[in-house]
C-alpha cells in the first residue's frame, strides 16, 4: 500500500496520511476586479473540495482575497515575505505585516526567484524561518534545471537545496510547511515531468527529509508537485504515493481550470 495511506487499525482500513493540498501560484497575474472576478467564480466551484485548497495572489490583491474568501473553504497565500521583522528594506513585505493581513500562506524559493532575483539557498532559509516565526505556512520550492537533469544532479541539487531551505529547523516545524517539487523545465512550458519521474524524485526529497528530521517525521511532511499541473493531468500525478498535491500556475488563473484540479 502506497506510503500517502496509513492503516487505521481501529477501523481496519486505509486512511489518507498526508491531507494533499493544492495551490495556486497566481505570479504577476490579476489586477483587482480581475482578482474579485476569479474568486467570486471559484468559490462555489471547490466548495466541496477534499483537500487543503489555497490561492497565492500577487501583494495587491491580498487584501482582496482575505476578505472575499473569510468563512470560506479557501485559504490565502503571498508569493515571497522578507526575513527583517521591519525596517530599511524599501519593496519588501515582513511576515508579520502577511499575518496581521490575514494570509496563511507564502510561497519562498520559487525558481522564478533563484532565477531573476538572486534567491540563494540561504535566503531561503532566512525567510523561511521568520515566515514560521510569525506563523505563516511557508510553500518551499525546490527544483533542478533541464541541465542539471541532463548531467545526472537531480540528488545532489535536490539536497542541497532542501537542506539549505531548512537549515535550523526542529522537528517541531514539520506540520507548518510544505515542500513544492517543481523542475524547471516544466514550469509554465507545458511540459510536465511524467509521473512516475515526479514521484520518484519527490522520493529522493522524502528521504532527504528523513535524514534532517527523521524517517517517520518526513512521512508526514506534505509535498506537491508543480511545473504544468492541469485538470488532464492532475489524476495520474495525485495517484502517485509520493505526491501530495501540486502547485499550479497556469491552470489557477482560469477558476473553471482551477477547480477541476482541485477536485481531481
Ligand atoms: P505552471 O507553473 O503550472 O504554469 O507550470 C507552476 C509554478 O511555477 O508554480
Amino acid at each position: 500500500m502506497a506510503s500517502k495511506y496509513v492503516m487505521n487499525k481501529l477501523l481496519g482500513v486505509y486512511i489518507m496520511a498526508r491531507k494533499p493540498i493544492i495551490a495556486g501560484n497566481w505570479k504577476m497575474n490579476n489586477n483587482k476586479a480581475e482578482s474579485k472576478a476569479l474568486i467570486e467564480e471559484l468559490l462555489p466551484l471547490v466548495k466541496d473540495a477534499q483537500c487543503d485548497v489555497v490561492i497565492c495572489t500577487p501583494f495587491t490583491d491580498l487584501w482582496t482575497a482575505v476578505d472575499l474568501t473569510k468563512g470560506s473553504n479557501i485559504h490565502v497565500g503571498a508569493q515571497n515575505v522578507h526575513w527583517a521583522e521591519k525596517g530599511a528594506f524599501t519593496g519588501e513585505i515582513s511576515a508579520k505585516m502577511l499575518v496581521e493581513l490575514g494570509v496563511e500562506y507564502v510561497i519562498i524559493g520559487h525558481s522564478e526567484r533563484r532565477q531573476y532575483f538572486g534567491e540563494t539557498d540561504a535566503t531561503v532559509n532566512a525567510r523561511v524561518k521568520a515566515a514560521l516565526a510569525a506563523g505563516l505556512k511557508p510553500i518551499i520550492c525546490v527544483g533542478e534545471t533541464l541541465e542539471e537533469r541532463e548531467a545526472g544532479k537531480v540528488e545532489e541539487v535536490l539536497v542541497r537545496q532542501t537542506k539549505g531551505a531548512l537549515a535550523d529547523l526542529s522537528k517541531d516545524d514539520i506540520d507548518n510547511f510544505v515542500i513544492a517539487y517543481e523542475p524547471v523545465w516544466a514550469i509554465g512550458t507545458g511540459r510536465t515531468a511524467t509521473a512516475d519521474v515526479a514521484n520518484d524524485t519527490i522520493a529522493i526529497i522524502r528521504r532527504t527529509l528523513g535524514e534532517i528530521f527523521c524517517p517517520k517525521c518526513a512521512e508526514r511532511i506534505r509535498i506537491q508537485y508543480g511545473g504544468s499541473m492541469n485538470p488532464k493531468n492532475v489524476k495520474e500525478l495525485m495517484a502517485q504515493p509520493e505526491i501530495d498535491g501540486g502547485l499550479i500556475g497556469g491552470a489557477s488563473l482560469k477558476a473553471v481550470d482551477f477547480s477541476q484540479v482541485v477536485n481531481y
